[in-house]
């Protein structure tokens, strides 16, 4: 009988299961939306009831299509970093708090005085930010002690889905290094970090690796489900890492450029080799004894969106895509600076925002679709050169995430960042991901890069244009420039917003 792994990923804007064959094959996808609640600027929350409810109904429908017996086991992913806080009965306490969550500043700078910059850097492979879970933790506990009081555990949001199929508190220690309470090197809770924080071991999950079978379906799981009681679950990935198993990075110099919401440039490392001024994140990685570089930007895709919903609304993306095509390179000196949401690398600053330097009598929307186009592939070519700056030299790159879906933007990314880039067949690739972690984890594979050489398979390679190359290789220094030329504007928009 044919055996099928269910990917399943908890993502900002929905929960999908994607079931894949062991031949790499995916055989059916299920998705179900989340809403995402704002109440107050750089507030960023979710119901994890929400969550549960999409997780559960697509493994419901996913289950049904392929029949229960021939799920052999579940990989979980999922947006990285949620603050998903539960009381001693499993209830949540709070909303989650995101990954794009901005407000625990004040906390962020408060243990990194305490624990010291570098010191810090060298335990959880990256500056402290926002948007990992431990310092918005340390905001409950000092802005809603009541609330604080009372949680007895905390979870990411693919791990709170884990529990409600298995009752089982587990991280895997891909995902748990974005808890920003890692020994990374260590691959272990950090026990200075725990008593900087004041936070007792007691309320966190157990840590596995990510091929780990850490816990199994029960019997509330499989009722909600249709899933067997006793079916595995695999430790899994965050959708960074899991994304990297699923474009198959995996080996040294490989690397991927996922242009999502968010856009990532992904390595693996045999090494655990962090940047020493914590520029990009360095975590432990999805295979036993490796870690991965994942450099990020807070608004990728998401940029191009908003341009869509905001000023272009009427238009479908074909439009935009002819739009862009019709403007010269870039865009008449048309520069567009893509942090919508702040920014994380390589200007970690929650009060960035997005920009268009350069407008004329000349440039119209078209121009600003391109150049909205640009920005974000220079963003990611800042990603791309943080990577290199830690040695991982690659000759080529995967791309994934929305961009893929348009020629014009995937063409002008290849020649921003002057080398070819290919896609694979893996289109969720975080799900396919840990559908491969579920793979291995029941041994239909020794290990993930075998998996990998079976399962993800090269579709397109596009090839950088010389001529297109040379000239943003001029446009990229003048694109570097405008970040330190409008961080003091930045701040001073901050403050006059109260922030
Ligand atoms: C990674 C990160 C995002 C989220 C949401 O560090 O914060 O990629 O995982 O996708």
């Amino acid at each position: 009988m044919t055996r099928y792994f269910i990917g399943v990923d908890v993502s900002t804007t929905a929960s999908k299961a994607v079931v894949v064959d062991e031949q790499g094959n995916v055989v059916t996808t299920k998705s179900h939306p989340h809403e995402l609640y704002t109440p107050r600027p750089l507030w960023s929350e979710q119901d994890p009831e929400n969550w549960w409810q999409a997780a559960s109904q697509s493994l419901r429908e996913a289950v049904q299509e392929v029949g229960a017996d021939a799920v052999a086991a579940i990989g979980l992913t999922g947006q990285m970093h949620g603050l998903t806080s539960l009381d001693k009965d499993g209830q949540p306490v709070r909303p989650a708090m995101l990954w794009n969550d901005q407000r625990s500043i004040a906390q962020c700078a408060e243990i990194t005085e305490k624990i010291g910059a570098k010191r810090l850097y060298q335990l959880i492979g990256s500056i402290l930010l926002p948007g990992f879970t431990a310092p918005k933790l340390l905001w409950v506990k000092q802005n809603e002690p009541d609330v604080f009081g009372r949680i007895a555990h905390i979870l990411l949001p693919k791990d709170y889905i884990r529990y409600r199929l298995s009752g089982a508190y587990v991280a895997d220690v891909a995902d748990g290094s974005g808890f920003g309470l890692m020994d990374i090197g260590k691959r272990t809770w950090s026990d200075e970090l725990l008593s900087a924080y004041g936070f007792s071991r007691s309320i966190l999950p157990e840590l596995c690796e990510s091929q780990d079978v850490s816990a199994r379906v029960s019997e509330a799981g499989a009722a909600a489900t249709g899933l067997k009681v006793g079916t595995p679950i695999v430790g899994g990935a965050g959708d960074q890492p899991a994304s990297g198993v699923g474009n198959g990075i995996v080996e040294p110099n490989q690397a991927s450029l996922t242009v999502g919401t968010s856009g990532v440039a992904y390595a693996a490392n045999a090494r655990y080799e962090p940047e020493p001024d914590g520029r990009l994140h360095t975590f432990c990685g999805p295979m036993p004894g490796t870690w991965m570089h994942m450099g990020v930007m807070l608004s990728a895709a998401g940029g191009l969106r908003w341009l869509h919903d905001e000023v272009t609304p009427g238009m479908n993306y074909d439009e935009l895509n002819r739009h862009a095509e019709s403007v010269p390179r870039g865009a008449l000196g048309l520069l567009f600076a893509p942090y919508l949401t702040g920014e994380r690398n390589p200007h970690p600053d929650p009060f960035a925002r997005g920009a268009f330097i350069g407008f004329t009598l000349r440039h119209g929307v078209p121009h600003m679709i391109r150049s909205v186009m640009e920005g974000v592939a220079f963003g990611m070519r800042d990603q791309l050169e943080l990577l290199r700056s830690l040695g991982v030299n690659p000759k080529e790159a995967v791309i994934a995430g929305g961009l893929v879906n348009s020629p014009v933007w995937k063409h002008l990314t290849t020649d921003i960042m002057g080398i070819p880039l290919y896609t694979v067949n893996t289109g969720e690739s975080s799900a396919f991901g840990a559908a491969i972690l579920a793979a291995v984890g029941t041994g239909a594979y020794p290990d993930v890069p075998t998996a990998c050489k079976a399962m993800v398979r090269r579709v397109e390679t596009i090839q950088p244009d010389p001529a297109g190359a040379a000239d943003y290789e001029r446009l990229y220094p003048i694109f570097q420039g405008l970040y330190p030329a409008l961080k003091t504007t930045y701040a001073a928009l901050a403050k006059f917003e109260g922030q």
